[in-house]
């Protein structure tokens, strides 16, 4: 065996993700897939930060060589008040879950409408000319609605339990493209693909959408996941939806919009999916 002297070794190119609570988080996994895949050498960890500490967590975090992070609950809104650079998707979204330098300058944007976009092209589901139902008024909503205009659908109708947030979403991203409103239980009409947005599929409640509705749907799409299907998932599956799908495939790609970006490669999504699904 040969010791390798200690001069010759290059520090890792440092990465994190940033969050509260975070023990549970997958990132640190997956990058590290990724990174195996693409043959990067990097670390990649969880650091749990204190609510007030965000902004002091970051800097020292760049002190120590940090190259980039991934921001989760609760500081997507925090990061993105706290970089000096937007992409347009981030800017538009209010809130940021990837960071990066660009010298001394700290960068935001926001993968997760990416990760959902490249998601459901995956699984073959069209996006140019459809009709929307996003259900829903939170940040994970908010946060998908730009990169969902990218791909030119028809229309967008944001459906929530508290009309007045959906209705703010509506006007708030009102020259992106055609979006409007209503309340969860006055959702009329047809559409092709249905996403839910809510934390309801966390609690296991089913959402109270007209069954019509549903029936009529191509495609249902939960952002949330788990090791069985989501409630959500079984009520469209119950109605005949042919197709209906989890949120794991949103995670690994918006991890993997964010590894591109500090990289400068795409990871292939399905090994790192696969893995996670055998896990859950
Ligand atoms: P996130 O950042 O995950 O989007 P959030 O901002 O707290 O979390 O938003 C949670 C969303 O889930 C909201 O749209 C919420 O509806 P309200 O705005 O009416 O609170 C929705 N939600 C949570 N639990 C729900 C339930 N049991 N039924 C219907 N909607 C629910």
């Amino acid at each position: 065996m040969v010791e390798i002297p200690k001069h010759s070794m290059t520090p890792m190119d440092r990465y994190c993700v940033f969050g509260n609570p975070i023990a549970h988080s997958k990132s640190p996994l997956i990058h590290a897939e990724f990174a195996s895949l693409t043959q990067q050498q990097l670390s990649y960890d969880k650091q749990l930060v204190a609510e007030d500490q965000f902004p002091q967590a970051v800097a020292e975090f760049r002190r120590q060589g940090g190259q980039g992070a991934n921001v989760t609950l609760p500081f997507k809104q925090q990061a993105f008040e706290l970089c000096d650079g937007l992409t347009d998707r981030a800017r538009l979204s209010g809130a940021v879950n990837t960071l990066y330098w660009q010298g001394d300058q700290l960068w935001g944007d926001n993968t997760d409408g990416e990760g959902l976009v490249r998601d459901l092209l995956r699984n073959g589901v069209e996006l140019k000319g459809c009709r929307i139902l996003l259900i829903g008024a939170g940040g994970a909503v908010r946060g998908v609605i730009p990169s969902l205009f990218e791909q030119q659908p028809q229309s967008i109708v944001v459906a929530n339990r508290t009309q007045a947030k959906a209705e703010t979403l509506a006007q708030h991203f009102a020259e992106l493209g055609d979006i409007s409103s209503c309340a969860m239980d006055e959702i009329d009409g047809a559409f092709d693909l249905i996403i839910n947005g809510t934390s309801a599929s966390l609690s296991s409640t089913a959402l109270p959408v007209n069954a019509d509705v549903i029936q009529r749907a191509k495609c249902c799409y939960d952002m949330a996941y788990g090791s069985e299907p989501t409630v959500f998932q079984q009520q469209a599956k119950q109605l005949g939806v042919s197709k209906s799908l989890d949120g794991l495939g949103m995670l690994i790609q918006q991890a993997a919009v964010s590894f591109e970006r500090w990289r400068g490669v795409t990871p292939d999504p399905q090994p790192v999916y696969d893995l996670i699904k055998r896990q859950l």
